[in-house]
């Protein structure tokens, strides 16, 4: 049973956290750098959550905004195109540690991402997400995009949306 989870914005204390959880839950083609999560820590923390337990950070949720609909730019994960005013927000990352994994984490922290994204105005949440992981966000109401054109990592993605607007 987990004690006391706060959600709550990351700042620049979090990034050692973030990043070990980030090495500890991708292969190191798809990791994000550690200059990635500073520079989206530092440009946008709005859309960068952490879930802390007992002082420890143990998940993550980070993004970035965009008026755009395809979210296969692989610069964008470095937010060049970031534009805070954007219609849509696209989650980069969402991990917890695998410590902590499968008690609830991701699903506060993406639940209180989509809450946020509402406050915040935003039309709609977008991500890339492995094949394994779309009956995970399907969910969260998620719709299966199909397969992107992303090969990020070498790997195969789909892109799922979540629209807000009613
Ligand atoms: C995916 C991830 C964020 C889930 O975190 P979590 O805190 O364990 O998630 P929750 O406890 O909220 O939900 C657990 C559910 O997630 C789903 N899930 C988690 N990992 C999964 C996987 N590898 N494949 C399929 N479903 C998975 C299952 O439905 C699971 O429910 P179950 O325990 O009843 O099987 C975590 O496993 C992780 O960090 N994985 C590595 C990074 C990653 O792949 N992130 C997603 C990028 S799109």
């Amino acid at each position: 049973m987990l004690k006391a989870l706060t959600i709550r914005h990351a700042d620049m204390d979090d990034l050692t956290a973030c990043h070990t959880i980030e090495a500890n839950c991708f292969p190191p083609s798809e990791a994000a750098w550690a200059s990635s999560l500073r520079n989206r820590i530092e440009q946008y923390p709005d859309g960068f959550l952490v879930a802390e337990c007992e002082g420890r950070v143990v998940g993550q949720v980070n993004s970035g905004s965009t008026n755009k609909d395809d979210i296969t730019d692989e610069e964008f994960k470095q937010l060049i195109g970031h534009d805070p005013e954007g219609r849509n927000l696209v989650i980069f990352s969402l991990s917890v540690h695998p410590d902590f994994q499968r008690r609830g984490i991701a699903g506060k922290l993406l639940a209180n991402f989509i809450g946020h994204a509402r406050d915040l105005g935003k039309a709609a949440i977008k991500l890339l997400c492995k094949e394994p992981l779309v009956p995970y966000y399907a969910r969260f109401g998620f719709a299966d995009d199909g397969l992107s054109s992303s090969s990020h990592g070498g790997a195969v993605w789909h892109a799922m949306t979540l629209e807000l607007e009613d």
